[in-house]
């Protein structure tokens, strides 16, 4: 049975009209396309991406749709999968899961104490594994590895999991090596987001959040009134919305679309700037903003 709009959670009925409109989701399609790209006024906050997993449909909405989707309802879950158990994977898994998504956490280890610290504080459907277990149980994945380490935590993950996959690409090049500040291994004519877009060409890379520190990417709204930028780069068009739909729902309202992936590199290259600031003002709670 194609799915119906009652099915993808859509209460209000212009927002159904609007969607049915867009996608024509009403009029029995059997695949909805991709990623519904649909100009609808409604002012809520949303989440904005929407899928059916037993048929395989996506329903991905522009972040000006706004349209309200219950994060409980079963077929707005996303199945996510985490790389990485440091701060940010712990902070992004957290966030998601409280929004409704199955959350499994990967390390190089499948009984990382960290991650079976974080399944018991999360609760609910919460799980943890090692790379290639995330990998393979999610549909969305957060890549959350120390910068000089994601080639081979994506290694571990084993390319056959990525195939396809949408790879929110949190990390950053630093390199510690010569101690602090850090400097970036790679930079100016590539970046790390390229590097691994190359080493897996059948994932499908979003550059985003990598800007900020973790606890303002999941509640932006905690710095000046939400005020404030989040980035994202990407060569797939479907799968940058897939993000901006995710990042809409962490509270987002100004998710600037930088272009290709290769603008990562000027995100990447934000971090040298970030550091001094984080000295300069001595907290890490702030971020950029753009004023046009
Ligand atoms: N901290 C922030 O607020 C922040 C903000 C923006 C961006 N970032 C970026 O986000 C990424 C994650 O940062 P983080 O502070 O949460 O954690 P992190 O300490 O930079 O990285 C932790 C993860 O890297 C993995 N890792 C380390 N060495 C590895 C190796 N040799 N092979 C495979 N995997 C390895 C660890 O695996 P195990 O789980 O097995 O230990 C762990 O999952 C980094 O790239 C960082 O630059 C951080």
């Amino acid at each position: 049975m194609p799915p119906t709009v009652r099915s993808l959670g859509l209460r209000n009925t212009s927002h159904v009209n609007a969607l049915q409109t867009c996608v024509g989701l009403s009029r029995s399609v059997g695949r909805a396309t991709a990623a519904a790209r649909c100009r609808v006024s409604v002012p809520a906050p949303a989440i904005l991406s929407a899928q059916t997993k037993s048929q395989g449909v996506r329903v991905t909405l522009d972040a000006k749709a706004a349209m309200v989707l219950a994060p409980s309802d079963q077929e707005t879950r996303m199945r996510i999968g985490i790389l990485g158990t440091g701060m940010v994977g712990q902070t992004l898994g957290t966030k998601l899961a409280s929004l409704g998504h199955d959350v499994v956490l990967g390390s190089r280890e499948p009984d990382n104490a960290k991650a079976r610290a974080w399944v018991e504080r999360t609760g609910g459907t919460a799980r943890c594994g090692d790379f290639a277990a995330a990998a393979s149980y999610g549909d969305v994945l957060f890549n959350c590895t120390m910068g000089t380490a994601s080639i081979e935590a994506l290694t571990r993950a084993k390319a056959e999991n990525l195939v396809g996959k949408v790879i929110v690409d949190v990390s950053n090049p630093l390199d510690f090596d010569n101690g602090m500040p850090p400097t970036l291994f790679v930079s100016n004519t590539d970046s790390l987001a390229e590097r691994l877009q190359r080493a897996f060409p059948a994932a499908r890379f979003v550059k985003a959040l990598n800007t900020m520190n973790a606890n303002i990417m999941v509640d932006p709204m905690k710095l000046a009134n939400g005020e404030h930028a989040v980035f994202v780069s990407a060569n797939d068009h479907d799968a940058k919305e897939v993000v901006r739909g995710l990042l809409a729902s962490f509270g987002w309202k100004h998710i600037v679309d930088l272009g290709d992936l290769s603008t990562a590199r000027g995100t990447e290259q934000l971090l040298p700037l970030w550091i001094r600031l984080w000295g300069a003002l001595q907290t890490s709670d702030f971020n950029f903003a753009i004023a046009r």
